[in-house]
C-alpha cells in the first residue's frame, strides 16, 4: 500500500496535542507513522507520540526551551493550540493566539522546517473577512510588527485607545490576524524551501474550549441553533482530518489556502443566501460602544 500522506518516519510537530482538534490530530498522525513531538501546557494523553513537551505559548522564555527540546529538522509544524478570550484578556488572547505563532514562526520554523515541508495553523471562522480591506488595514500593524515585545507594545496601545478590550474581541483579532499574517508568508517560505502554509479556519467544534464559546453565546442551545447545513456540530476529528491532509505531501501543490471547514456556512454568506455577521472591525465595534 503507498504511504500517499507520506508521514511516516517525518519530523511532526503539534501544539495544543492535549485537548481537542490537537489531540485528534495527534492520534491521526501518531497512527500513520510519524515522529509526534506534542506541545501544550499539559501532558497530552497520546499514546505512541515521541516526545511531550509542557510548555505555555504566552510566554516567550517557555517557548524557548520547549524548542530547546524539539529537532532542528521539522516535516510538519501544526500550530492547534489556542485559547477563546473567554476569560482572558485581550492581551493574553492575542499572545497564545498571534503573537506566540508568529514568534515561533520567524524565530524556530525558518530555520527548521525542511525543504517541501508544511506549517498548518488552526485560526477560525471567527477570523474571517480578514482580507476586505477596512479589516486588513486594521491588521496591518499587527502583522507587520517584528518582535515579540513589539508586537505586545502595539496590542497593548491598540487596547490603551479604548480602555479594556473584551478577550473575545482579542479572539477575533487574533484569528484574522494570523490569516492574514499566514497569506504574507507564503512567497517568502516558498522562496526560502518550498516551505508550504495554510490555516484551517474552524466552525463551533465539540471539544474543551466549546463551553466558553457557549458561555459567551448564552447557552449550548445557542450554538447548537447556528449548525447550519450539517446539522450538528463539528467534532474535533472533522478538524484533524483536514489538517491531516493539509500538512501531508497529499496537499503539495497547496499553500496560502484558509480552508474553512464549516459545512458551507461561509459559502451561504458570501453567495448572500445568508447575512454577512464578520465584515467588521473592531475599531468600529469598540468606537460606537464607547460613544
Ligand atoms: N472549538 C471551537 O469551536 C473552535 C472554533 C474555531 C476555532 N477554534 C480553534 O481551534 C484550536 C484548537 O482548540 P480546541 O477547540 O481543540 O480547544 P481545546 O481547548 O480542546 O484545545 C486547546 C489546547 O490548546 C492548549 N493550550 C491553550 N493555551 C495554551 C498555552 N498558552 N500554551 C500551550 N498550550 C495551550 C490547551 O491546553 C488545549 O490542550 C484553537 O486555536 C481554537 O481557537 C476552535
Amino acid at each position: 500500500m503507498n504511504d500517499y500522506f507520506g508521514y511516516a518516519g517525518k519530523t511532526v510537530v503539534v501544539t495544543g496535542a492535549a485537548s481537542g482538534m490537537g489531540r485528534a490530530l495527534t492520534e491521526i498522525l501518531v497512527d500513520l507513522g510519524a515522529n509526534v513531538y506534542a506541545l501544550d501546557r499539559v501532558e497530552p494523553p497520546v499514546p505512541g507520540i515521541a516526545r511531550s513537551i509542557i510548555a505555555n505559548l504566552g510566554e516567550r522564555a517557555s517557548i524557548d526551551a520547549a524548542f530547546a527540546e524539539i529537532p532542528t529538522d521539522i516535516d510538519a509544524f501544526f500550530g492547534v493550540a489556542g485559547i477563546s478570550g473567554v476569560h482572558n484578556s485581550f492581551l493574553d488572547t492575542l499572545t497564545v493566539n498571534f503573537i506566540a505563532n508568529k514568534y515561533v514562526t520567524d524565530t524556530y520554523l525558518v530555520d527548521r522546517v525542511a525543504q517541501g515541508g508544511s506549517i498548518s495553523f488552526v485560526t477560525s471562522n471567527g477570523g474571517l473577512r480578514w482580507e476586505t480591506p477596512a479589516v486588513r488595514e486594521e491588521l496591518v500593524p499587527f502583522v507587520r510588527g517584528g518582535d515579540w515585545d513589539e508586537l505586545v507594545r502595539i496590542a497593548s496601545e491598540f487596547e490603551a485607545e479604548f480602555g479594556t478590550i473584551p478577550g473575545s474581541l482579542g479572539y477575533i483579532l487574533s484569528k484574522r490576524a494570523l490569516n492574514l499574517w499566514a497569506a504574507e508568508q507564503v512567497s517568502p517560505l516558498a522562496d526560502l524551501r518550498k516551505i508550504r502554509i495554510n490555516a484551517v479556519l474552524p466552525a463551533m467544534t465539540v471539544s474543551g474550549m466549546l463551553p466558553e464559546f457557549a458561555e459567551m453565546k448564552g447557552g449550548q442551545d445557542k450554538v447548537e441553533a447556528e449548525v447550519g447545513p450539517a446539522g450538528r456540530l463539528a467534532e474535533s476529528v472533522d478538524m484533524a482530518r483536514v489538517l491531516a491532509f493539509l500538512g501531508s505531501d497529499l496537499a503539495g501543490y497547496v499553500s496560502g489556502v484558509h480552508l474553512s471547514v464549516d459545512y458551507g456556512m461561509n459559502s451561504l454568506e458570501l453567495a448572500g443566501l445568508a447575512p454577512d455577521r464578520l465584515s467588521w472591525t473592531l475599531r468600529g465595534v469598540l468606537s460606537r460602544q464607547s460613544a
